[in-house]
């Protein structure tokens, strides 16, 4: 077993997500209950994660040394490379130069963490997101690699088997992660990699394992719910649309699907969802119209975080109001693991903002909530659904937030701005699918961005929007990389936007990672 102690790192569950796709058991601790973890569990080998804290600062977040006299092998990620530093008599320095995203790393030393090397780039793309950094490795652990603006972006201590890394090897955007911690897990902890592989991570490939576990789930719902009745809030989605499916295998008669128009949708979308459901997948849905409820609600509101929570708010709001008639005390929600960490689920992560479906529900509530695939990621929903046969366009349909539209008009949001955003949008899509990328993209779309500039039309002066476009991708929602989309392919969405949108009379592409950006602009 492997021990992930978290420091509040945004991917902590996701390094615990790789060592379980290689088959081997692994659990993630707070820091306090480290030492005591390790007597209890004995584990082969021990990680420190990432985390938003600085190890010389007021508040930093340190372990207890003693879990480097357990003879067992340490690897510390980010955060926890500065640990070591800190720690095992190093030193730690606030960087020069800040590194977020893609950054080139050289490895400069053989040794156990970067075995079999021998036909693999030496220096290769690794994705980082610090400040702090390394001066001087720990004491007996030697430099193996480092980054143009980071001298100790990696070092080796081959004796103790102590290891650390300034990138992050958990993140699909880091070339030969998976490699570097099969290393660290396999060859240097020894781990079997036989081990339970009980959970959904890891058995991608497998039909025959997915629907064990949809059988499983199916069986946890029953129980969770038994008779009661339940509503299930379907966003048209995939999360919320496989958590409604599962429930309705469940429980049937008793599950009612609304579908909120909050009017911050996208061009079509409501007949469309509407139809999916009714035509192919046979769920019965209630579609609410609430579009009046949230602009009046949203009125004046330009505080990204504070729409964020008004636009949660007045969801549950509109549910309490619909589900009176059906007397039901349970909420099913579609909440997947990157909203919970996102919106502040572990203890010592920051929140980076509030995902509807988590941090926006307000306290005082009437429901229980259930939800079904809180431990899971994208991918893994998009598996069981084609698993369930979902319709293609279904799973290959971009993300869209909780929020909609509401995350993508900067400032204040009005029924006017939203029309001028539907219009640009479409278009986007539209061109993005025409030129065959759609399904390669984890998202595209249109930013109102609230900016105005002047623009010049049949020789009159025009005063007008500034339209982003960001189409990014993805493959876990922790990191991102904007898509190289060709010149044609954007000369046709702004010529279009320009000309087709009255109000617009600038069109900018947005070329941002995550980190440092998010993907959405609120
Ligand atoms: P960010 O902007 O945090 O987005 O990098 C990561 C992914 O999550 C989606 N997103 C949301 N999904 N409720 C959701 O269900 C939300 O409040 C929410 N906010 C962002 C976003 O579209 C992206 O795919």
């Amino acid at each position: 077993m492997i021990l992930i102690i978290d420091f509040g790192s945004q991917t902590c569950h996701l390094i615990g997500r790789r060592i379980r796709e290689m088959g081997v058991a692994m659990q993630i601790v707070l820091p306090k209950r480290a030492v005591s973890k390790i007597k209890e569990c004995k584990p082969n080998g021990i990680i420190l994660s990432g985390g938003p804290s600085s190890v010389y600062g007021k508040n930093a977040l340190l372990p207890d040394p003693k879990i480097f006299q357990a003879k067992i092998p340490v690897l510390g990620i980010c955060y926890g490379l500065q640990i070591m530093g800190q720690q095992l008599k190093g030193k730690v320095m606030p960087g020069k130069k800040k590194e977020y995203g893609p950054t080139s790393f050289t490895l400069t030393k053989n040794n156990s963490l970067f075995a079999g090397w021998e036909k693999k780039k030496k220096n290769f793309t690794v994705w980082m997101s610090h400040f702090d950094q390394v001066l001087k490795p720990p004491e007996g652990a030697f430099i193996t690699g480092s980054t143009p603006s980071v001298e100790v972006a990696a070092f080796a201590d081959e004796k103790r088997k102590f290891y650390g890394i300034q990138f992050h090897p958990e993140v699909h955007h880091t070339e030969y992660g998976p490699d570097i911690l099969e290393n660290f897990v396999i060859r240097i902890c020894k781990e079997n990699p036989s081990g339970d592989k009980s959970t959904l991570t890891g058995l991608r490939p497998e039909e025959k394992k997915l629907q064990k576990f949809i059988g499983e789930k199916i069986t946890e719902l029953k129980k969770q719910i038994g008779n009661n009745k339940v509503v299930c809030a379907l966003s048209g989605g995939i999360d919320s649309s496989v958590a409604a499916y599962l429930t309705y295998q469940a429980i049937g008669k008793n599950l009612t699907c609304f579908y909120v128009d909050t009017g911050l949708m996208r061009f079509g979308e409501t007949e469309e969802i509407k139809n999916t459901f009714k035509y192919k997948l046979k769920l019965p849905v209630k579609v609410i119209n609430a579009e009046g409820d949230f602009l009046k609600r949203l009125r004046g509101v330009v505080d990204p975080e504070q729409k964020r929570k008004v636009i949660g708010e007045t969801f549950i709001r509109v549910f309490e109001r619909e589900s009176k008639k059906s007397g039901a005390k349970i909420l099913v929600q579609g909440t997947i693991y990157p909203d919970v960490i996102e919106s502040k689920g572990t203890k010592h992560a920051q929140k980076i903002k509030t995902h509807h479906n988590v941090g926006g529900i307000p306290a005082k509530h009437g429901f229980r909530i259930v939800e079904p695939l809180r431990t899971l990621y994208k991918d893994e929903v998009r598996d069981i659904a084609k698993t369930l046969r979902f319709p293609k366009e279904m799973i290959s349909r971009h993300v869209f937030p909780g929020p909609g539209l509401g995350v993508r008009v900067i400032g204040e949001v009005t029924k006017e701005k939203l029309e001028i955003l539907r219009k640009a949008d479409k278009i986007v899509v539209e061109e993005i699918k025409k030129a065959g990328l759609y399904e390669d993209i984890w998202m595209s779309f249109a930013i109102l961005t609230g900016v105005k500039s002047t623009g010049v039309a049949g020789d009159e002066r025009k005063y007008g929007e500034t339209i982003a476009i960001r189409a990014i991708e993805s493959k876990d929602t922790m990191t991102a990389d904007w898509v190289r989309l060709p010149y044609e392919v954007l000369a046709r969405i702004s010529e279009r936007i320009v000309t087709e949108v009255f109000e617009v009379v600038r069109v900018v592409y947005d070329i941002t990672t995550k980190p440092p950006a998010t993907m959405e602009w609120e």
